[in-house]
């Protein structure tokens, strides 16, 4: 029955945003069962009076076109939106414009910041795979800044939880949380898309960037490790999509007006065969062909499927970690022919690069924000890559 929720919650944001997304959030800790949820919230001064409180008895509403009515009936006796949802048997929800005031309304106070619509990914609901560092922390940021709300979906749950409430700390109108997620899991997954449904009411964008990578030839690489890399770079992007399309497919059932984007960050490598590098290069270039397909079948639901191919990114945690870079590898192994010092070795990879530079966080952002808002373009591979990977 639970399920039904997180099909009903997603369906409510749709019908009752207009131009602007709303945020729809779990109060948690209340969990009467009876219809007279809305007398707790005016006892409590949550709220002036019911008239600020939508009731739902969820049983009552078999059909799509039943929940429909709901909003249409609101609107018909309201100019302004409920502050507050409740759902009999499930629980109490505040909706608003944007996240911080949902939040605010379930605190009991409110404040008030210059919030600008102009911010261009405004009111979206944004999960990030392996947003704990890397591409995916400096995607979460940028996507945070636009005035998303984010969701960092990572398995490491210390650096996570700290940039969750760096984030959070600038006292945005948005807000970001942390859920635990192994990609490579499909129950963590089918998790991650159901707590964000709770913290905020739906799902608009879903960025499928975890991965790993662990280059070595065919005589050193095991079956193990291709396994490993294979759940995580492959099939770990089927299950983000596999459950992040099913809530958007509902939003899509209750509005005309928005675009979903399920985004991959995908490699240079998906373009291109790289030597003793096989692994990850086979799982990249496979989800391009995922990207290809779920693109043609998705886009009957406004949901857009697009991977991003970045080059290099050699300010990085993979290449510049100082014990287990990629450059200190390759200077201990002597892959550059001459090279004394970690600069050496990073002046020889700048300079396969036309840009004269490595790829950064700046970069991907912009093209996903192009994949976003553009209402024209799905399946395709978009290389951001200074010029070292040219499509034809
Ligand atoms: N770094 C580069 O030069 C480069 C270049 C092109 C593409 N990419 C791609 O960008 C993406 C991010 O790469 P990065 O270099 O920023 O990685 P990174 O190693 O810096 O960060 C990866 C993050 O993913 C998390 N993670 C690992 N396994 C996970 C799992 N099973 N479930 C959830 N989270 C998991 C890690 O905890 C970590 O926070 C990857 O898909 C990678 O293939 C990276």
């Amino acid at each position: 029955m639970k399920n039904y929720l997180y099909k009903l919650l997603p369906a409510l944001r749709m019908l009752f945003s207009e131009n602007q997304l709303v945020t729809i959030r779990q109060i948690p800790n209340i969990s009467c069962t009876a219809l007279d949820l809305a007398d707790v919230l005016v006892n409590e001064h949550y709220t002036k009076s019911k008239d600020h409180i939508l009731e739902i008895d969820a049983f009552n509403l078999t059909e799509e076109e039943d929940i429909r009515q709901v909003a249409y009936k609101w609107f018909q006796g309201h100019s302004q939106l409920p502050e507050f949802i409740t759902i009999k048997d499930f629980g109490v929800f505040s909706i608003a414009e944007h996240a911080s005031r949902a939040v605010s309304l379930v605190k009991k106070e409110t404040w008030f910041l210059s919030y600008n619509k102009c911010n261009r990914m405004a009111g979206k609901v944004v999960i990030i795979t392996g947003g704990a560092q890397g591409f995916g922390a400096g995607l979460a940021e940028s996507f945070f800044m636009e005035g998303a709300n984010v969701v960092i979906a990572d398995l490491n749950s210390e650096m996570g939880i700290k940039l969750v409430s760096d984030f959070n700390s600038k006292r945005l109108f948005n807000i970001a949380q942390f859920v635990k997620t192994d990609v490579s899991d499909q129950f963590s997954v089918e998790n991650l898309i159901n707590e964000t449904i709770l913290f905020f009411g739906g799902v608009d964008v879903m960025v499928s960037n975890a991965g790993i990578l662990r280059a070595g030839g065919i005589d050193e690489i095991s079956l193990e490790t291709f396994e490993l890399m294979t759940k995580i770079n492959y099939t770990g992007y089927f299950n983000c999509v596999k459950y992040a399309s099913k809530v958007m497919k509902v939003q899509s059932q209750f509005t005309d007006k928005h675009f979903f984007d399920i985004i991959q960050i995908n490699s240079k490598s998906g373009l291109r065969g790289s030597n003793k590098n096989f692994t990850y290069a086979g799982g990249k270039f496979g989800g391009i062909g995922l990207t290809q397909s779920f693109a043609l079948e998705l886009m009957p639901f406004n949901i857009k499927v697009n991977s991003i191919c970045p080059g290099n990114f050699f300010d990085g945690p993979l290449w510049s970690h100082p014990e287990t870079g990629l450059f200190v590898q390759y200077l201990a192994a002597g892959k550059v022919p001459g090279a004394k010092t970690i600069e050496e070795v990073k002046h020889f990879y700048e300079k396969q690069v036309p840009a004269g530079r490595g790829c950064e966080v700046i970069d991907v952002a912009c093209a996903a924000f192009y994949a976003i808002e553009q209402k024209y373009e799905t399946g395709q591979a978009i290389p951001v890559t200074g010029g070292q990977n040219m499509l034809h």
